[in-house]
């Protein structure tokens, strides 16, 4: 018994911000942008909007790719480091705009890395034999963790979710993951405040403590390390050569970054999908919109092997192999 992906879905709003945008925002240009991320422009979710509208707009597309409706999901699981609230969690939210109910809803942290392991949960989920079917979707507002006055990382983020139908098969779509983490590394990349750690308080909010915060070179390096390890992590444990893959569908934090895990790995970079100029870096929402973009623009055939990969705050990081039986 396997699981594959039946359908996939993605949702970006409409509001764009370019970078002459942030010229006027922050002492930045185009230019600096451009060469140094290969961002242009990013979307944005109107004031209102949460990771819950944006999820389930990718989840309605994704039922409807895979020739569903939604009554048919069994279990609904969300990554997202930028949910409506606490709790309940995005997943539940999502669950309810769905109008579905006595199914399981939960939402799971894995920052940039969240829809590699959204993957593996659900799969297992599905080959425990408790559900044939489920919802695995990423969606991030990180405008919302965005600190519009810092220009080392408001440049960098968007707003956007993806989102995939699983199913079981007798096929095998989703073949395996590498996934890994270390949390020492904390610092690198997190929300100082809002949390049990540092709750929400005058303080917090006047020294910009909700913002994400990020060591931009420190994880540049670990960042290309990381990914490309994965990827031969990935293609070992299933005995692959990289000449079998035909597309692989990378994190979209920095396009040098992307660059570089090709050069480690020698792989053409044509093979990696990339689509950072369109929405720059949109956490665990990357993966699943980039892969959905692939899918629809017929880059993915019958029988290819597809590798995800990605990194983010946790760290965490990993990989994952999928068949694409479609
Ligand atoms: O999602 C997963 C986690 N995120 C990542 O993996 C991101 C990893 N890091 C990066 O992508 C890159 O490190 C950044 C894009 C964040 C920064 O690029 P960089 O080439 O590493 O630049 P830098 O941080 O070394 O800064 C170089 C210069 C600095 O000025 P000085 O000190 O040399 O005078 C920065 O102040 O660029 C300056 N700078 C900017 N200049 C114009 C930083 N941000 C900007 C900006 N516009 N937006």
């Amino acid at each position: 018994m396997g699981v594959v992906i039946k359908g996939t879905g993605s949702y970006l709003p409409e509001i764009i911000l370019t970078n002459r945008d942030f010229e006027m925002m922050v002492d930045t240009s185009d230019e600096w942008i451009t060469t140094r991320t290969g961002i242009k422009e990013r979307r944005i979710a109107p004031r209102g909007m949460a990771s819950s509208d944006l999820g389930v707009e990718a989840a309605k597309r994704a039922c409807e790719d895979a020739g569903i409706s939604p009554e048919d999901i069994e279990f609904i699981i969300c990554a997202t480091i930028s949910p409506d609230k606490f709790f309940p969690s995005t997943a539940c939210l999502i669950q309810s705009k769905l109008g579905l109910r006595d199914i399981p809803s939960f939402d799971f942290s894995a920052a940039c890395s969240g829809f590699l392991y959204g993957l593996e949960i659900g799969k297992n989920f599905i080959l425990n034999g408790e559900y044939r079917r489920g919802l695995v979707i990423a969606s991030e507002c990180m405008s919302r963790l965005t600190d519009y006055t810092d220009r080392s990382t408001c440049v960098l983020l968007g707003d956007g979710a993806g989102a995939v139908v699983i199913e079981k098969s007798d096929e095998e779509g989703i073949v395996g993951s590498y996934l890994s983490s270390d949390g020492s590394y904390e610092k690198l990349l997190h929300a100082p405040a809002g949390g049990s750690r540092l709750p929400a308080s005058f303080d917090t909010v006047e020294r910009r403590l909700h913002f994400m915060k990020m060591e931009g070179s420190a994880l540049f390096k670990i960042a290309i390390q990381a990914m490309s390890n994965s990827v031969k992590k990935i293609l070992e444990k299933y005995n692959l050569k990289k000449e079998d893959i035909s597309l692989i569908v990378p994190h979209q934090a920095n396009l040098r970054i992307i660059a570089g895990v090709a050069r480690n790995l020698d792989i053409p970079i044509e093979k990696f999908y990339i689509n950072i100029e369109k929405y720059g870096n949109m956490s665990a929402a990357c993966v699943p919109v980039a892969l959905d973009e692939a899918v629809k623009k017929g880059l993915v055939k019958k029988g290819d092997f597809l590798i995800t990969v990605a990194f983010g705050g946790g760290l965490t990081w990993g990989a994952n192999l999928i068949r694409w039986i479609k």
